[in-house]
C-alpha cells in the first residue's frame, strides 16, 4: 500500500510541474483529477502514511521567478470538487446541516477555466495584480494585467465602492483569440498552446507587456473581498462590481432549491459549447456572506463553496492510418486518420499526434481502438489506447516517417527539439507554398487578391518557386489561353505590384525568417533600419535589440547566410519592394537614449503608453519593465505608484516627467 501511495505522489508531483510549471500537461484534467482523489482516498484510509509535501497538501504552484513575489493579504484557497448531482446534493445538505435549518440561497455560477488573478483597487484605481501563485504568494504581474482591456484600471467616477478592496476573477483566454494565435503559431512553427488556459497562463508570464497586449486576453470577475464590502449577498456583491465597471458573468442566478441547482447545472452542461471563452464546470457558493463565516473553511477550501465539473466528452473510435504533414518551416507534424466519430456535436475523423514523443507515449498501432477527447481543446487529440480491444485485425506499430511524405528528403531531428524537420526547404512543395502564402497574408505584404488556392495552382503550373517570382508574372501567365480571367489577372498583378508600398517592418515579417514574428520583426527593422544591416548584423549585434534573444538571432544569422535568401532579396529589392526605413519613419529616429534601459510609469497627457515605448526605441532606448541599479531613468506620469518611486530613489535612479523626456529626446 506505501508503495502505491508513494507512486502515485510521484506521478501527481511530475504531471503537477508539467501542468502549472511547464504549462504543458500530457494528461487531461479529469484523469489528474481521478489519480489525485485515489490518493485523497487512500491517504484518508492509511493516516499512519501522511506526508506534509504529498501532492494533496498543496493547492498548486505557477510561481515565475521572474516577476516580483507578494504575499497575498488573504490566502487564495481553491475549491473542492464533485463530478455529479449526488456529491451536489450532499454539499447542499452539509450546508443545511451548518446552518441549522435557516433558509439560505446558493449562487451558481459558471466556473470558468483559466488562471486566477486577484486585483487590487485604492481609490478606485487598479494599483496590483497577483497571480495565486501557491495560494500565499504570487507573482505581481500588474504590468502585464494592464493590457487586459476588459480589466478597468479607473472605475467609475462616483461609484459606491470602498476605497480599498481585492476583486477576484479569471483570466481567459476567447476561443476566437486561442485559435488566432495558434494559427499564427503554426505559420511561424511554433509550438501550440494545447488549450486556452496555457495560452493565457503563457502569455500573462511573459517578460514583454507587449506581447501580452497583443494576446487578447479577457477576464470575469467573480468574488469581492474587503473589509467593508457593500452587501452581504455575494451575488449582490458582484451586481455592484459590475456596476463598477467590472465584467461580471451574465450566467450568475440565485438557486433557492437543489433542483434550481439541477437545473442551472443542466442549462449550462448544453449552452457553454455557445460561449466564447472556456469553461470546465460550475461553481455553487452561499450567497449570504455572515453565513459564509458561519460555515467557515477547511485548510484547502472554503465550507461554504463546491466546484462541479463537466465531463469532458470522450469518443472512442478506429486508427486507420498516420499521415504526416509538413508546415511552412519543414516542421513534421504526424496526424492520426480516424474512423469518423461524433464528438462533442461535430464529427471528428483527424487529430493531432503532436511529435515522436506523444506518438511513442501512446503506442499506437494500426486499427487500434483510440479515445478521442475534446476537453479544452480546440484540436481533438487522442488521450489513450484501449489496449484490451486488440486483436489478429491490430496492425503494426506505428512508426514516425524517416523521410519527407512530400519531397523524399530524409527528416532531420535536432537535438533538445521535439520537433522532425524536412531539411530541403528549396524544394520541399508546401515549405515553398507555405512561405509564400506567409508573404501574401494580412500583417505581412497583404496581397489579399491572393489566397491558398491560387498560390496552389501558380505552383502547379511552375508560375512561382519563391516569393521574388510573384512580381514576375504577368497578365498572360494567370489569364491562360482562354482569357476569360482577365479582369481578375489584371486585379492581381496590380495588387502584387502595389505592395511595393508595404512599410519595411512588414517586409521583414514577410520574408518568413523562422521565429520573427510581427513583434520581433518591427524591433529588427526598427534597431537596424535597412536590409544591408539587418543581413550583415551578427549574433552579438542582433541580442542587442529589444526583445530579441539566442533562438531568433541565431535564425536571423542562419537565413542571410543562405545564398539563396540572398539572391531572393535582391530581385525583391530590384522590383522595389521596400527594404528600409521611409524617410519620416528615419527622421523620428535617433541615437539620443542610445545604450539606455528605461522604465515607464503612471498615466501619462501628451502620449500614451505604447506611443513612449515607440520613441524610446525610436532613439535607440530599452524600455524595461522593473527598476533595478542598471536602469538609467524613470519616465514618470502622473501616480507612479510610491512603491516604484521609493525604490528608484533608495537605487539613485533619475525620475523625469513627459516634458523633461520630450525635451529630452527633441534637443538637437
Ligand atoms: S471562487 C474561495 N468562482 O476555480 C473561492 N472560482 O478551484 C475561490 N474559478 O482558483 C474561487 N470560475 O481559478 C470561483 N466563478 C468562479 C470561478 C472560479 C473559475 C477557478 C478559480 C479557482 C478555481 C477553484
Amino acid at each position: 500500500m506505501k508503495q502505491q501511495i508513494e507512486q502515485l505522489r510521484a506521478e501527481l508531483h511530475r504531471h503537477n510541474h508539467q501542468y502549472y510549471v511547464l504549462n504543458s500537461p500530457e494528461i487531461s484534467d479529469q484523469e489528474f483529477d481521478a489519480m489525485m482523489r485515489q490518493l485523497q482516498d487512500l491517504e484518508q484510509a492509511h493516516p499512519e502514511y501522511y506526508d506534509e509535501n504529498s501532492p494533496t497538501q498543496r493547492v498548486g504552484s505557477d510561481l515565475n521567478h521572474e516577476f516580483v513575489q507578494v504575499l497575498h493579504q488573504r490566502p487564495m484557497l481553491s475549491l473542492s470538487n464533485t463530478y455529479n448531482k449526488a456529491e451536489v446534493a450532499e454539499f447542499y445538505e452539509r450546508v443545511r446541516a451548518g446552518l441549522e435549518g435557516a433558509p439560505f440561497e446558493i449562487c451558481c455560477e459558471l466556473k470558468y477555466d483559466g488562471l486566477s488573478i486577484s486585483l487590487h483597487y485604492e481609490q478606485g484605481r487598479l494599483v496590483r495584480a497577483v497571480t495565486r501563485g501557491d495560494g500565499v504568494q504570487g507573482d505581481d504581474v500588474t504590468e502585464n494585467v494592464k493590457t487586459i482591456r476588459s480589466i478597468p484600471l479607473m472605475l467609475k467616477p462616483n461609484g459606491d465602492y470602498p476605497e480599498v478592496f481585492e476583486i477576484r476573477g479569471e483570466i481567459l483566454m476567447p476561443w476566437t483569440s486561442f485559435e488566432q494565435l495558434n494559427r499564427e503559431r503554426e505559420a511561424m512553427e511554433e509550438p501550440l498552446f494545447a488549450n486556452p488556459r496555457n495560452a493565457a497562463s503563457g502569455s500573462l508570464k511573459s517578460k514583454s507587456s507587449a506581447v501580452v497586449a497583443h494576446r487578447k486576453l479577457d477576464a470575469y470577475l467573480y468574488y469581492l473581498l474587503g473589509d467593508t464590502v457593500p452587501c452581504d449577498g455575494h451575488y449582490e456583491n458582484l451586481e455592484k462590481a459590475r456596476s463598477w465597471g467590472f465584467k461580471v458573468s451574465e450566467g450568475m442566478c440565485k438557486a433557492k432549491s437543489l433542483q434550481e441547482v439541477y437545473d442551472f447545472i443542466d442549462y449550462w452542461d448544453e449552452k457553454r459549447s455557445q460561449l466564447p471563452v472556456a469553461t470546465d464546470g460550475i461553481v455553487l457558493k452561499v450567497n449570504s456572506q455572515a453565513q459564509q463565516r458561519t460555515l467557515g473553511f477547511t485548510s484547502k477550501s472554503p465550507r461554504w463553496a463546491i466546484a462541479y465539473k463537466f465531463q469532458a466528452e470522450q469518443a472512442a473510435t478506429r486508427l486507420l492510418e498516420v499521415t504526416f504533414q509538413v508546415g511552412r518551416t519543414g516542421a513534421v507534424t504526424p496526424v492520426a486518420n480516424m474512423e469518423p466519430v461524433l464528438l462533442a456535436g461535430t464529427v471528428v475523423k483527424r487529430a493531432t499526434l503532436h511529435n515522436a514523443d506523444v506518438m511513442e507515449q501512446l503506442d499506437l498501432h494500426l486499427n487500434d481502438t483510440v479515445l478521442v477527447e475534446k476537453g479544452g481543446e480546440i484540436i481533438p487529440k487522442i488521450v489513450g489506447v484501449d489496449k484490451n480491444a486488440r486483436n489478429e485485425c491490430t496492425g503494426e506499430k506505428v512508426q514516425f516517417a524517416e523521410v519527407c511524405p512530400e519531397c523524399g528528403a530524409s527528416l532531420i531531428r535536432i537535438e533538445g527539439e521535439a520537433a522532425h524537420y524536412c531539411p530541403n526547404d528549396v524544394a520541399c512543395p508546401p515549405q515553398i507554398k507555405g512561405r509564400i502564402e506567409h508573404f501574401i497574408s494580412r500583417k505581412a505584404m497583404n496581397i489579399d487578391s491572393l489566397g491558398p488556392e491560387t498560390i496552389d495552382e501558380y505552383y502547379r503550373r511552375g508560375l512561382v518557386r519563391n516569393i521574388a517570382d510573384l512580381y514576375d508574372i504577368d497578365v498572360q501567365q494567370i489569364n491562360g489561353t482562354t482569357g476569360s480571367r482577365e479582369k481578375s489577372a489584371r486585379k492581381i498583378i496590380s495588387s502584387i505590384a502595389a505592395s511595393v508600398e508595404v512599410p519595411f517592418e512588414r517586409v521583414v515579417f514577410a520574408l518568413g525568417i523562422r521565429f520573427v514574428g510581427e513583434i520581433a520583426a518591427k524591433s529588427l527593422a526598427r534597431y537596424f533600419k535597412n536590409i544591408d544591416a539587418l543581413s550583415s548584423a551578427t549574433v552579438d549585434d542582433l541580442l542587442q535589440v529589444n526583445g530579441i534573444g539566442q533562438v531568433i538571432a541565431n535564425s536571423v544569422v542562419g537565413y542571410f547566410q543562405c545564398a539563396e535568401n540572398q539572391k531572393i532579396i535582391s530581385r525583391l529589392r530590384a522590383k522595389g519592394v521596400c527594404m528600409e526605413l521611409s524617410e519620416s519613419q528615419l527622421e523620428a529616429q535617433s541615437d539620443r537614449l542610445a545604450g539606455q534601459s528605461i522604465v515607464i510609469s503612471g498615466v501619462f497627457t501628451h502620449h500614451s503608453r505604447d506611443e513612449y515605448k515607440t520613441l524610446i526605441e525610436q532613439h535607440g532606448g530599452k524600455n524595461v519593465g522593473s527598476i533595478s541599479a542598471k536602469t538609467s531613468f524613470v519616465l514618470a506620469g502622473a501616480n507612479m505608484g510610491p512603491a516604484k518611486l521609493e525604490k528608484a530613489q533608495k537605487l539613485g535612479v533619475r525620475v523625469l516627467s513627459e516634458d523633461e523626456f520630450i525635451n529630452m529626446i527633441e534637443t538637437r
